[in-house]
């Protein structure tokens, strides 16, 4: 009796401990029925893009819930270096930054995830996510084996990929698959030895089971350089291409194995001063029917695109900034909303896997909160010395912003003018060195603008001995193609006449510290009035109560800026980012409600670099329900670029 109950016992012991050793979960490659496997069955994912950095936190939770309820599968992120690495040696993985939290979410609620962590993502977003501080070595070749970008690579990597691998799926997590690089035959460099490197260091962090890919443009010549024996070659490519044309290309690299399109185009990015980006439902519905038909593996970039707040937009050549909203007329919209776009996807994917049940989660509420009066606070010139925490540099010819330590925002030059300049006198860079706009002021007097590529030359007077300002602002570092060392601030000497300005001093400005330490609130007189059409780059202040006795309040809004030109703009120390209405096509900018305050008032920072409405008034901001990313431009651009086509990029 009691031998045998001991011997069940065993037994059962035995058999669970069997089933759990059995089947771990799996997920790979089957080469001969050209298709993923997971845990051995056929897979095919439908996948969309969403960039847990371009989406607030609290929304992570909407976005995905809204993504699973369209039909997809999974869900494709990048992780922008620049973003979790602001110093060497200087992590940040909290709050909005916690890359963990948005994988296990994104697990809690049934989607799988295709994690692409660079170290280059592309992505129009800061210098392609490689941070700034690579460029304290004037040579390094960036995405090349050269040592000190291979160094730094390293240390990230050895940083973040130990994060990612509980998160694999043999590890019980959602990522099945693991992009190395990006789009790298699009990049002149072509060095094999950097991409088998890649390999086998994420290989040595991740282990030798997952399935690490490629990206390239669906063409044989991009496939050259950006593909490599051991990562699955996938292509990309967007509506309106020749779907066969365009896998026969990945046929090239993988002759078998799924098909794959990592990058398909719901819609396309925008820059400033170029119309906004639109992409037909219908082209989208047709060729996402015909991929899919084919029994291929789609990801849709983007399925929501988000914000680009803060400094955190690229640029492309010849130098183009994108602008802050990231709305790609994506199916959700920047701020998470609901499109046709989205349901005619939906009813795609009901005709290959069986959609989630229920109601969709519907579009987030916005409130108009009106109008907000402005009042001047300071100029930059009158508060250099406040805004700079450790004071001026003085130097004979200028410095980089990274010569600075400095990554982003502002840095004003100042020097004195060495003659008399009684009539207008060309002030210039004769090497288009302003990266990237410079905002001339003689004695606090706006006077001028530079601007790169399009404007290298402005007239000033004044006396020997005046004082020549020059704010020069990053607008966005390039972050596609061979010129992605862009390096800041004045880039090379400005010259007066045809005389080399020297003896400079350099205001390295930390703009968001001293908003959000309340320091440009010290009792700095306001501008004497001035009819002039410019105005020196200068702070105004305004405030807003959130109503009481309304439910659900704070929700969303956009703000506008009826009659100002071009600047910055922080909420409650939040910087929401850059505005241009006077370019466009972007008017509004996107406001989470999360920023927001009922219990205090609301306070509006804005930085205007060129001139504010206030003098003579009527001068506010508005804040309202309608996102405006649509204004007609005045082309500006000396080139005509068409959608999808990455070549125009360059
Ligand atoms: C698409 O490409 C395939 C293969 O290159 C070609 O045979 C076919 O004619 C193309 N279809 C169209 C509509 O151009
Ligand atoms: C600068 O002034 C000169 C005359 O003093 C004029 O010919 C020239 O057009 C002006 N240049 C600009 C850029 O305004
Ligand atoms: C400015 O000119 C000086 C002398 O011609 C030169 O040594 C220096 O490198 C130049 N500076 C920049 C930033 O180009
Ligand atoms: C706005 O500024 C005022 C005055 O400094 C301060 O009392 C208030 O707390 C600030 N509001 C928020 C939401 O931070
Ligand atoms: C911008 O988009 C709105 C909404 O789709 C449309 O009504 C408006 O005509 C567009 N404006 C321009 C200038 O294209």
């Amino acid at each position: 009796m009691v031998f045998e109950r001991s011997a069940a016992l065993l037994f059962c012991i035995v058999a669970v401990f069997q089933i759990t050793v059995a089947s771990p979960p799996t997920f790979n490659i089957d080469y001969k029925h050209d298709c993923f496997r997971k845990d051995g069955e056929v897979f095919r994912y439908i996948s969309g893009s969403i960039h847990y950095n371009r989406i607030p936190r609290v929304y992570w939770k909407d976005r995905l819930l809204k993504m699973y309820m369209a039909g997809l599968n999974a869900i494709q992120t990048y992780i922008p270096w620049n973003f979790h690495e602001l110093d060497p040696g200087h992590y940040d993985f909290s709050g909005d930054r916690d890359v963990t939290h948005f994988l296990q979410l994104a697990q809690d609620l049934g989607l799988l995830v295709i994690l692409r962590p660079g170290p280059y993502i592309c992505g129009e977003w800061d210098m392609g996510g490689l941070p700034a501080w690579l460029l304290k070595n004037k040579d390094v070749v960036l995405r090349s084996s050269d040592p000190d970008y291979i160094a730094a690579v390293d240390k990230w990597m050895g940083k973040l990929l130990p994060l990612i691998k509980p998160f694999l799926y043999q590890n019980g997590g959602p990522v099945i698959t693991v992009q190395v690089e990006n789009e790298y035959g699009s990049y002149f460099a072509c060095d094999y030895n950097y991409l088998r490197h890649l390999t086998s260091l994420f290989r040595s962090h991740l282990g030798n089971e997952v399935v690490l890919f490629t990206t390239d443009g669906a063409g044989v010549s991009y496939l050259k350089c950006g593909s490599l024996q051991g990562l699955y070659a996938t292509v990309d490519f967007g509506p309106g291409s020749n779907v066969t044309a365009a896998f026969s290309a990945q046929r090239y690299a993988e002759p078998h194995g799924p098909l794959v399109n990592s990058e398909f185009y719901t819609g396309w990015l925008d820059h400033w001063g170029e119309k906004h980006s639109l992409v037909s439902t219908a082209a989208i519905v047709k060729s996402l029917n015909e991929m899919l038909s084919l029994g291929a593996n789609v990801n849709m970039y983007m399925f929501i695109g988000g914000t680009n707040f803060g400094y955190w937009n690229g640029a492309n050549t010849k130098y183009a900034p994108q602008p802050t909203s990231y709305d790609y007329d994506a199916p959700l919209t920047e701020a998470g909303d609901l499109t046709d776009k989205y349901f005619a996807i939906r009813d795609v994917i009901k005709m290959y896997r069986k959609i989630p049940q229920g109601p969709v989660l519907p579009s987030t509420p916005k409130y108009a909160y009106g109008s907000v009066k402005m009042s001047q606070l300071t100029t930059i010139t009158k508060a250099a010395d406040i805004l700079s925490f450790g004071g001026p540099v003085k130097t004979m010819y200028p410095l980089t912003f990274i010569e600075l330590n400095q990554k982003f925002g502002y840095v004003l030059y100042r020097t004195t003018l060495p003659v008399d300049c009684s009539k207008p006198t060309p002030l210039s860079s004769p090497m288009n060195g302003v990266h990237d706009r410079a905002y001339v002021s003689m004695n606090g007097v706006a006077s001028g603008i530079l601007e790169r590529n399009k404007v290298i030359t402005t007239n000033i007077t004044g006396k020997a001995g005046d004082q020549l300002d020059v704010l020069v602002e990053n607008m966005g570092r390039i972050n596609y193609g061979k010129e992605i060392n862009d390096f800041k601030g004045l880039v090379s000497n400005l010259t007066l006449a045809s005389q080399e300005l020297r003896d400079w001093e350099v205001f390295s400005l930390s703009i968001d510290e001293a908003i959000t330490e309340g320091l440009l609130w010290e009792g700095n007189p306001s501008l004497p009035f001035r009819s002039s059409i410019l105005s020196p780059p200068a702070f105004y202040t305004g405030s807003f109560i959130i109503p009481d006795g309304i439910p659900d309040l704070p929700q969303d809004t956009y703000i506008l800026f009826p009659g100002w030109k071009k600047g910055q703009v922080w909420i409650n120390g939040f910087n929401l980012g850059r505005y241009w209405p006077d370019r466009g096509p972007q008017v509004t900018l996107f406001v989470p409600a999360n920023i927001l305050s009922t219990s205090a008032s609301n306070n509006v920072t804005v930085l205007e670099l060129e001139g504010a409405p206030c003098n003579p008034g009527p001068c506010t901001v508005e804040f309202t329900t309608m996102a405006v990313l649509n204004a007609t431009v005045t082309s500006l651009s000396d080139q005509t670029r068409q959608l999808f086509r990455k070549e125009d990029l360059l």
